[in-house]
């Protein structure tokens, strides 16, 4: 049968701690001795780049959370990428990195640092981060009130991309005989003032990145996440646990990428998708079983806890969530993911253990149970009923279920046209279908506006 849409998915490859399973990391089939092994790393990688996907992406925290009950620490995931860029080809390398913990000069250099040494494989995945504990590790009292931090992250990312235009290659020039460097006549000094980040003269000491910018991904969902997507996102990772709620997402953010003057398509959406696969739907089960016989319910009810930063402790387990006054407005974290873990406690009448369960498989992501040809189903419906431009995919348990989704199911995704069989470009944009921005990008757009 005719597919309904043109074009293929794209799909990343999440990775965080040992898998996305709270408990994954006790399953025998985890590498949980090895996470802090460069050749962990190398092996995820290769297995990701031998799936053609698009990116591995690494999240990021600031701060070591649950260390006594859960895989807990993660390396510098720029540093790590940049090490990755060495034993891979074609795959591209996003890591996550916080507007609200880091300084605009900084973040350029290191993600122009990264593009360069992958030859135009980088991608940042901007964060504003989520709780006082990250704000402590930094000298201070409080994490910034969610709107502020979005207002910060704009600034931020100007300064950034400001500073990545500030050396164009062209005006590099290396001439042994005249013995001129740099055409200083190009340099293109950022000068930036704002509310919470200038810069004076700013020139990065680093050439402007191969890619131009490296991609730029956004990951909030709440209404100012996704009007920040709108504005500078090329990415936008996000959380959807049905297609109707997807479909409303990628309408109302397609809407805002054209009200502000950019193009449809130039904003790829990417809800997560964490997949537990079998050979049969029992096979699938039984796996599933496993994973969820390892949770202890004291962590179920901590983890919905954290997830709403209310205290359950004191209500029963197997009774309802409490009527919490507004806690997408009382939370200064994730607003959305509130929103999302309130909405599936109501709408399936979950008790807080059942609510627990759900949500220490994949945070509140979609979750899948299945064949590999169910799981081609289910992308082929999201991507061609336009509920998202591809999947980050969360592996529960790491190496092996990466492995399983490269060996099992991009081979039918292949298949039905749905998937790249073969790397065409050697970049990140290049994959994602995304041009290099030219400079002053973000500057040309804003003065379509005025
Ligand atoms: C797929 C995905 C990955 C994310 N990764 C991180 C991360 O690594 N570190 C982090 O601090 N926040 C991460 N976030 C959280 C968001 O960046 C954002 O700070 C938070 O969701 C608040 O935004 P919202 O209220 O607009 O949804 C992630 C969110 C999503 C959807």
């Amino acid at each position: 049968m005719a597919r309904q849409r043109q074009g293929q998915l794209h799909l990343g490859a999440f990775i965080y701690f040992t898998g996305h399973h709270h408990a994954g990391w006790r399953h025998p089939a985890s590498g949980v001795e090895q996470m802090f092994d460069i050749e962990w790393y190398k092996k995820i990688a290769q297995s990701a780049e031998r799936g053609k996907f698009d990116m591995i992406f690494f999240a990021d925290l600031l701060h070591l959370i649950y260390p006594s009950r859960a895989a807990a620490g993660m390396l510098d995931p720029v540093a790590l990428l940049s090490s990755l860029a060495m034993v891979t080809d074609k795959i591209g390398l996003t890591a996550t990195l916080s507007t609200t913990y880091n300084e605009p000069y900084n973040a350029a250099r290191r993600f122009a640092t990264l593009d360069h040494l992958s030859k135009g494989r980088a991608g940042w995945n901007i964060v504003t981060s989520q709780v006082d504990t990250e704000a402590h590790n930094f000298g201070r009292e409080k994490h910034p009130a969610h709107g502020t931090r979005y207002e910060m992250a704009k600034e931020f990312v100007d300064v950034v991309t400001a500073l990545w235009d500030s050396w164009p290659q062209e005006s590099l020039v290396m001439d042994r005989a005249s013995g001129s460097f740099t055409d200083e006549s190009k340099l293109r000094k950022a000068d930036y003032s704002g509310q919470w980040y200038s810069t004076k003269q700013g020139l990065l000491n680093v050439p402007r990145p191969p890619q131009g910018y490296p991609v730029l991904i956004q990951a909030g969902s709440s209404g100012p996440g996704q009007d920040f997507a709108a504005s500078v996102g090329e990415v936008i990772f996000t959380a959807q646990t049905s297609l109707t709620a997807a479909q409303e997402f990628y309408r109302t953010v397609n809407e805002k990428l054209v009200a502000g003057g950019r193009e449809r398509g130039s904003l790829h959406i990417m809800p997560g998708l964490s997949p537990i696969l079998g050979s049969t739907v029992e096979e699938a089960r039984r796996k599933e079983r496993e994973l969820l016989d390892l949770i202890d319910p004291q962590e179920a009810v901590m983890m919905v806890s954290g997830m709403l930063q209310t205290d359950l402790s004191a209500y029963p387990a197997d009774g309802p969530l409490p009527d919490i006054p507004d806690p997408v407005e009382a939370s200064n974290g994730m607003k959305s993911r509130v929103q999302l873990i309130m909405d599936l406690a109501r709408k399936d009448n979950l008790s807080i253990i059942e609510l627990g369960r759900r949500l220490l498989g994949a945070r509140g992501h979609m979750q899948f149970v299945g064949t590999p040809e169910q799981l081609a189903d289910l992308m082929e419906e999201w991507f061609d009923g336009y509920g998202c431009d591809g999947f980050n995919i969360m592996p529960p348990v790491l190496p092996g279920d990466l492995d399983d989704f490269v060996d099992q199911v991009v081979p039918v995704l292949q298949r039905r046209g749905l998937y790249r069989e073969e790397y065409e470009g050697s970049t990140l944009r290049e994959h994602l279908g995304l041009s290099n921005p030219s400079i002053d990008h973000f500057k040309k757009l804003a003065s379509l506006h005025q």
